[in-house]
């Protein structure tokens, strides 16, 4: 009943997230403030700005526009460097088997990722060919919860939002593809992803027509 199936990157297709998590908590700590998996929740699909802004506002002082250009750098450096040795091992299970079910189903796929890294982790993985349409995290203006990167990616498409599929871990992007006006699959716990439509695990559980 899809005509697209739109897939969020870090924590559905690879395990970036946790990357993010340690590039994170390191900065965190650095500026004092207490990081743990609970508080990365409300990290995942949030940009990196936003995600600063976020863990700043635990902190006991307040940091100058330049302190935090330098902090965001730090972060993403780090990140960089953990991301540097990734190969198509690091792909999660299931991740090629639910492109290649989505593709022989004959529907449109999708890539909506606020990450400026996505395009650097695709070709690390050897998926990039696999999508028809990767959105450009630099060219979005609003990030997850905002709907704007799964409407562009459906729009890029060329399919209606209703005839789209979002798949993603995080609660914000839940929420986009919600907003979106999309049938959300989560992937991770129901108890933390309450907005989806259907929760599975991990993509290896991917059932097209099940949903
Ligand atoms: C994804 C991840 C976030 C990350 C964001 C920005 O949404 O889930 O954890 O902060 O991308 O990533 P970037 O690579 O641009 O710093
Ligand atoms: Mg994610």
């Amino acid at each position: 009943r899809f005509k697209a199936v739109i897939f969020d990157l870090d924590g559905v297709i690879t395990d970036t997230a946790h990357y993010h998590y340690l590039a994170w908590k390191r900065l965190a700590e650095s500026a004092g403030v207490h990081f743990d998996q609970e508080f990365n929740e409300q990290l995942k699909g949030v940009d990196r700005v936003g995600s600063l802004e976020l863990i700043l506002a635990g902190a006991a002082r307040a940091f100058s526009a330049q302190e935090k250009l330098e902090m965001a750098d730090a972060k993403n450096r780090h990140y960089q460097e953990l991301i540097s040795t990734m190969s198509a091992a690091d792909l999660l299970p299931g991740a090629v088997d639910a492109l290649a079910a989505v593709r022989a189903a004959g529907l449109r796929i999708g890539l909506a990722s606020v990450s400026k890294n996505a395009f650097t982790v695709l070709e690390h993985l050897g998926i990039r060919d696999r999508f028809d349409y990767v959105v450009d995290a630099a060219t979005v203006k609003q990030g997850k919860p905002h709907p704007e990167i799964f409407l562009t990616a459906a729009e890029r498409l060329g399919v209606a939002p209703a005839d789209c599929l979002g798949v993603e871990d995080a609660v914000a992007g839940v929420a986009s593809i919600k907003a979106a006006g999309m049938y959300a699959l989560g992937v991770g716990s129901p108890a933390v992803l309450t907005q989806a439509d259907r929760v599975i695990p991990g993509l290896d559980q991917f059932r097209l027509e099940d949903y």
